[in-house]
């Protein structure tokens, strides 16, 4: 499917699906950013895509959120897969104490939860994904919009 995609799931199951997805689109084409910025709410499923996406790159992993650690790593074979947490970060000097700019030179995919927090800090291009919650009847329903910023597809 083409760039911007918009889809909407019924299960966490289907929002991993929708991460899994992106994950093999990005390993198959290299011209995508391997910079994945999540935006949305508490308890949208950011975590849930994130576990669909490793899925495809580090099948072994188990992955969870990294709200205390900031950061979880998780290794594949091809890639890694660097899965942050930014509720708590403030400010730049923050980033630069947990390592932020090193993991976006290293041979992985970085995936930022709350990208809300530092959205002055990301990179020139990059996937951008956002979740919400659309629809008060159905409290499992979400739209998912996925799209490329800074790059042309
Ligand atoms: N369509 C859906 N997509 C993702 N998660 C869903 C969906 N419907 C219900 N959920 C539930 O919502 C919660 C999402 O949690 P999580 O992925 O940790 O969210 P976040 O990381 O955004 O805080 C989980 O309990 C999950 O089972
Ligand atoms: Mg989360």
């Amino acid at each position: 499917m083409p760039f911007p995609k918009e889809v909407r799931t019924l299960s966490a199951e289907k929002t991993e699906n929708i991460g899994r997805e992106l994950a093999s689109e990005i390993l198959n084409d290299t011209s995508l950013p391997r910079f994945v910025a999540l935006f949305g709410d508490l308890g949208v499923g950011k975590t849930a895509f994130v576990r669909g996406f490793t899925s495809e790159i580090a099948p072994n992993a188990r992955v969870k959120s990294p709200t205390f650690a900031l950061v979880n790593e998780y290794k594949g074979e091809r890639l890694s897969v660097f899965h942050f947490d930014m509720y708590r970060i403030e400010d730049e000097d923050e980033l630069y104490s947990i390592g932020f700019y090193d993991y976006l030179d290293r041979r992985g995919v970085c995936l930022t939860e709350w990208s809300e927090n530092i959205e002055e800090s990301l990179p020139e291009s990059y996937v951008r994904v956002e979740i919400t919650k659309d629809d008060p009847t159905s409290p499992d329903s979400r739209s998912i919009s996925i799209e490329l910023v800074g790059i042309k597809k």
